[in-house]
């Protein structure tokens, strides 16, 4: 009966093939299954025939048989420990990487004579694809440049520089606007410390709103509404 089964089985060498895909970095379980309890030496190997040596992972009877590894597999593949008894043949690979896309073939064996081969094709595909990862750079290198220039934009602002020894009778600085401003347009001239210098408001000077410190001390060219000049 034992050797009817055998005889059945072999007829039936399976060559079925699967594809599956997952992440980098996650594990998963390549699945296999055969009857394997109703023979009397199985074992089960799992390669990838484009790799030399082509071993991904081997269980025997006595256990995991590991020598023939390939080492890029090392430490990264595992079957439940009573996978030979239950006919669950299916390969548990962690860490998966790129590299590791490609046809997992599980090869079941009696005495070394192969009962059944199946594929599984696996397709590991990239957490963050590279135009996501490019487009993530690209606006961190906007945000900090951003950042800088706001942070730095004394530097980049050209201001107009007056140098004039202490003392000098009067300086002019020059300030002139390129659009028409209106009747009611406002004036305002201040210091580095905030205190305003200078204020024109509704057509006139407005000293009374200027810093004491600047009183009777500036003056405003008459033709204010469009170029406007303050001398100090
Ligand atoms: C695969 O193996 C890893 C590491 O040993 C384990 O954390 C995970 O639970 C296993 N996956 C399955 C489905 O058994």
């Amino acid at each position: 009966m034992k050797t009817l089964v055998v005889f059945l089985l072999l007829m039936n060498v399976s060559q079925h093939a699967s594809a599956v895909e997952s992440y980098e970095g996650n594990s998963f379980v390549l699945p296999c299954q055969f009857p394997t309890e109703r023979f009397p030496a199985p074992s089960v190997v799992w390669s990838r025939s484009d790799l030399s040596p082509p071993t991904v992972h081997q269980r025997q009877l006595q256990g995991d048989e590991l020598k023939d590894q390939n080492q890029r597999y090392s430490g990264r593949t595992s079957m439940k420990t009573d996978s030979l008894e239950t006919g669950d043949l299916s390969l548990n690979l962690t860490n998966l990487q790129l590299s590791d896309s490609a046809t997992y073939t599980c090869s079941v064996r009696n005495f070394g004579d192969e009962l059944s081969r199946s594929d599984v094709q696996l397709q590991v595909k990239e957490r963050f694809p590279s135009w996501a990862k490019a487009l993530l750079v690209l606006l961190v290198l906007l945000v900090v440049s951003g950042g800088l220039l706001f942070h730095f934009r004394q530097y980049f602002m050209s201001v107009p520089w007056v140098e004039v020894d202490s003392g000098v009778e009067s300086v002019q600085l020059i300030c002139k606007t390129t659009v028409c401003l209106p009747k009611d347009a406002k004036v305002e001239w201040k210091d580095a410390n905030n205190r305003k210098v200078h204020v024109y408001e509704n057509g006139s000077d407005q000293p009374e709103k200027q810093h004491e410190d600047y009183r009777d001390r500036t003056k405003m060219k008459r033709k204010v509404l469009e170029p406007g000049d303050l001398k100090v």
